[in-house]
Order: structure tokens, then sequence, then C-alpha cells
């Protein structure tokens, strides 16, 4: 018998930025990532999202496609430039109209929809008026656009969350500068941090006052970190990477407050988060009612007196990146025992486990998604077929970690792999693929299905019975 419930949803993920294209199509604004993406340097070989996969205008196939691979739920992001053209004011209707459109036709074929209102592609209007997440103005912009999210899909939409990964689009926008707003400014991250999470709660309030009949959660990226020895230094280290990575991430969502050590570590080193009064009440008041889990990896972590900053792999060469640090606190260290993929990522799916259990420990049974999960690779193509076995055998090991969770006792509802279809990685381009189908770029975007399709179709089909 399935340890997996019977209502539970088989999925897979995308994000609007990374498949729809259509950047200017049929009014829609220009967003942080349509400008950033062209800045020389930024990503991989120049690669930009402005017609991605083309998803706006073949979103009926690819629904198609999803239905024919079973899927129960499909996640997808809203880019709300799509909808306010200028982040405030004036709606595009031609954006809801895409997403109407889009809803209507997952419903056709009875695929629940999860809606993401932010994976990132903030309206570039708001990012030149006041700074974007910079400032307090943000959370009552992001509230009026999820109010008109919630007012024109919340009749057919029942899951709905607010945030992919803050600790992706703040951490890399504010302090590594990898991402837009490319800055390196820990005070101005962790005040745009808090106004994420105010945001969040705005929104949380928002659904709640309209009555919108559903769950709304927040997706965070899901890191277990381990010290790479016992010694006291690097436990010690380890404890302040995990209360960075996590803890930091978590606990206002789905506590409502900060953890304390870290807060007042933050307030004394850089004077912020400030709170503005209200502030608290607002964060206690509004828990969300499910957490999204992305989980690719683990992180080994030592104490560290000598490494500053990083290096990515965004080229799929082996070792091409250098380990994160942050000189004082901790540093990232490849495990010698580890399995890596060519991004340099360790393949470790006890992790996951572990790191659910981790999760239900510090915040109790809450209701959990995997909002994603997913291998990047080069896949290879034999006699015409794209034959991704070491993607089938990733997600298998990792829906058995989750299998592990439910049964001991873990209240998961969901699995979302990233991705359904081949995307574009922001900063690694189009030769990391992580996608159920492929894309063929050399023949007019065809899509065409991956040796992981049928075998997922099985896991759908089975209710990951039959893995
Ligand atoms: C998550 C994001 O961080 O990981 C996705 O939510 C992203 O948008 C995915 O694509 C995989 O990361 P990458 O860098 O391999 O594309």
């Amino acid at each position: 018998m399935s340890v997996f419930p019977k209502d539970f949803l088989w999925g897979a993920a995308t994000a609007s930025y990374q498949v729809e294209g259509g950047f200017d199509a049929d009014g829609k604004g220009l967003s942080n990532w349509d400008l950033f993406s062209h800045l020389p340097g930024t990503t991989y070989q120049g690669t930009n999202g402005d017609v991605a996969v083309d998803h706006y205008h073949r979103f009926r196939e690819d629904v198609a496609l999803m239905a024919e691979l079973g899927m129960q739920t499909y996640r997808f992001s809203i880019s709300w430039p799509r909808l306010l053209p200028q982040g405030r004011g004036e709606v595009n209707e031609a954006g809801i109209q895409f997403y109407s459109d889009l809803i209507d036709e997952l419903l056709k074929h009875n695929i629940k929809p999860m809606i993401t209102l932010y994976h990132w592609d903030l309206p570039q209007a708001l990012q030149d008026a006041f700074g974007g997440w910079e400032s307090r103005e943000i959370v009552d912009a992001f509230d009026e656009y999820a109010r008109l999210c919630y007012q024109r899909f919340g009749d057919r939409v029942e899951l709905w969350s607010t945030f992919n990964e803050t600790i992706v689009f703040i951490g890399m926008g504010y302090f590594t500068g990898a991402h837009p707003p490319k800055l390196t400014d820990p005070k101005k991250g962790i005040q745009a941090c808090h106004h994420v999470f105010l945001a969040n709660a705005r929104a949380v309030k928002s659904f709640r006052e309209m009555k919108i009949n559903g769950q709304i959660g927040f997706v965070n990226v899901l890191q277990p970190n381990d010290p790479i020895s016992d010694s006291p230094e690097d436990r010690r280290a380890c404890e302040i990477a995990e209360g960075i990575f996590t803890h930091w991430l978590y606990d206002p969502v789905l506590k409502g407050e900060y953890p304390a050590e870290l807060l007042a570590m933050a307030q004394q080193a850089f004077g912020v988060p400030h709170f503005a009064p209200g502030d608290e009440t607002l964060l206690k008041d509004n828990i969300v009612d499910f957490v999204g889990l992305n989980y690719y990896k683990r992180e080994m972590v030592a104490h560290n007196d000598d490494v500053e900053g990083y290096a990515i792999n965004t080229s799929g060469q082996k070792g091409s990146g250098r380990e994160l640090g942050f000189k004082g606190l901790f540093k990232l260290v490849r495990n010698p025992k580890g399995v890596y993929t060519d991004w340099d990522w360790e393949v470790y799916p006890q992790g996951l486990t572990d790191a659910i259990g981790r999760i239900v420990k510090r915040y109790g049974n809450i209701p959990i998604y995997i909002t994603e999960n997913g291998l990047g690779a080069k896949d290879p193509i034999v006699g015409g077929e794209v034959r991704d076995q070491p993607r089938i055998d990733y997600l298998r090991d990792h829906i058995q970690a989750i299998g592990a969770a439910i049964e001991q006792g873990a209240d998961v509802r969901g699995y979302y792999p990233w991705s359904f279809i081949d995307l574009l990685s922001w900063l690694n381009g189009y030769q990391k693929q992580y996608g159920f189908v492929y894309v063929d770029h050399d023949n007019n975007l065809a899509r065409k299905k991956k040796q992981s399709f049928g075998w997922y179709q099985r896991v759908i089909a089975t209710n990951g019975e039959q893995l």
C-alpha cells in the first residue's frame, strides 16, 4: 500500500519569468529581470527570458501535456508587471485574461492551480519609483497586487503562496549582488527582507478579510546544514548558518517573530531591521496556513576565519565555483564523501527527510507542500530520445524520502517537482534542464516528452507506489 495519502497531490512547478516569454506582449510592463538579464555579464552567456519557452503563447499545448502526464496540480507564478505594468494603479486586462484562461484550461483538465504571487519578477517601475523592496511603500503596493489577484482569480484558485524563496532574491539581490538590484549592502538587505515579511502578513490578512475559499502559504528554500566536523567551532558555525538560512526566513511567517539571538546580532551589527509601530502585531496575527518547501541539496558548514564572498558555478563545469563564506561566521564546504551534480549541488535525499523533521520539530505539524525538487542536468539525446535516467533516479530517491517523512508523521500534502518543462535557469541559461518535457531551441521551441515523462506518469497513476 502507498504511504502517500489518497488525496495527496502530484504536480510540477514553473515560474513566470522562466517560461512565459512575451516580455512586452499585450501591454505587459517591464520587470527588474527584463532589464537585469540584458546587462552585460549578469547571466550565463547573456541568456534571458524575453521569449523563454513561449508558454505565454503555447499554454494550451503545455496544459494538454500536463494532463497527459496526469498532473493533479500545477504550481506557477504570476508576473506582477503583466497585471500592473506600473506596479500599481492601472490594470492590464490582457494580462488578467492570460492567467484567467490558463486557470480555466487547468480546471478543464482537473488540474488544481497553485499560484505563487511573487517569484522574483518585480515591476521595474517600483524599483525606479522607490527602490522596490528597500522601501516600506512596497508593502501597500504588494497588498494591492495580491488583492487584485484574489479578486480576479480567487473564485477558482484554492492554493496560494505569497513569496518564493526570500533568501534567494534578497540574499542574491542585496548580499552577493548576483540578482537585481545587484547590491552588496546587508543593511539594506535586512530591511528589505523585513518588508517582505510585512508584505506577506498584509497579503495573508487580505486573503482572510476577502474570505477567499482556500489556503495561503509561504515558500522557502529547505536547506539542511550539517557541521563538517564535531568540533565546537564547526557546530557553532553550523548553528549560525541554520539560523540565517532557515530560522530567519521561517520564524516570521510561521511564528510571527524573528529568532531572538539573530535579531539581536543583526540589530547590533547593522542597526536593522527597523520596526515601525504595528509591525510586531501584524506579523503575529497573520501566520500562514501552510509552508512550501523547495529542496535541492544540503550544505556542509565549517567555521570561517578566511573566506569572504563566493563564485557561483553557472557553467555546469564541476568545481568551477567557489564556496560561500562570511568571515567570522561560517563557510559552506564540500562534503568529501558527497555526490555532486555538475553544478556542484550535493545530492542527498536523506536530507529531505531530516529537514522536514526539523521543520516539524520547530514549528509543529503544519501542512507542508514540497513545492520544488529536481535535478539540473544536461540531458543526453540518444537516437532522438531524451534520456534523463539520472533525473528519474534523483526524483525516485527524493519521493522515497518524502514517504519516510510521512511515515514519521509529517503532514506532507503534495509534491511539485521542478520543473514541468525545461525552462530558463536564472543565471545558468537553458542548458541546465529540469523538466519532464524537453524544448528544442533549434526547432521553433518544439516540445518533446522525455524518458522521465513516462516514469512520472506511472508514479502519479499509482499514487507513488511504482517508483
Ligand atoms: C529555485 C527557484 O531556487 O531553484 C527556481 O525557485 C530555480 O526558480 C530553481 O530555477 C533551480 O535553481 P537553478 O539556479 O538551478 O535554476
